[in-house]
């Protein structure tokens, strides 16, 4: 029992900074959304784009964002299903509704 006492002030401190943190960077929007959670992957020269970009032999773009052929479908299972490589994200990560705005975003037309 002891030990709950002394852990909870660092728990608390730990919080204290966390908390205004997570309310700064809560991104807007698809394209907020996916720089949060893809790019790091999926941005420009990142992992999976080189990857892609090997399985593809330039047939298509390596960046799942310059693609045109990209369905909210495929986005929505490479999102909720474990694959090597990529994890697969749960709802207490992104919610069914940020999903949806992450698939709107890619199987959107951006410009094309
Ligand atoms: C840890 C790195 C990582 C993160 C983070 C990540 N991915 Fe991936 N993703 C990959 C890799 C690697 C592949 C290729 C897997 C394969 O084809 O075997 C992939 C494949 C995909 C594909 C399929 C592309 C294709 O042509 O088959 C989609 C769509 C995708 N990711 C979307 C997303 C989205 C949306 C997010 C953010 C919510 C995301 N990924 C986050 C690594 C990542």
């Amino acid at each position: 029992m002891k030990h709950k006492t002394r852990f909870a002030p660092i728990f608390l401190t730990a919080m204290a900074f966390v908390t205004p943190c997570i309310g700064q960077e809560a991104p807007v929007g698809g394209q907020g959304l996916f720089e949060k959670w893809c790019s790091p992957c999926h941005g420009v020269g990142e992992a999976a784009s080189i990857f892609l970009d090997k399985k593809y032999q330039g047939a298509i773009p390596g960046v799942i964002e310059q693609r045109n052929d990209i369905t909210r479908e495929l986005v929505t299972l490479r999102i909720r299903t474990q694959i090597p490589g990529m994890p697969a994200f749960r709802p207490t990560e992104l919610t069914d509704m940020e999903v949806s705005q992450i698939a709107d975003y890619l199987a959107g037309d951006k410009g094309k």
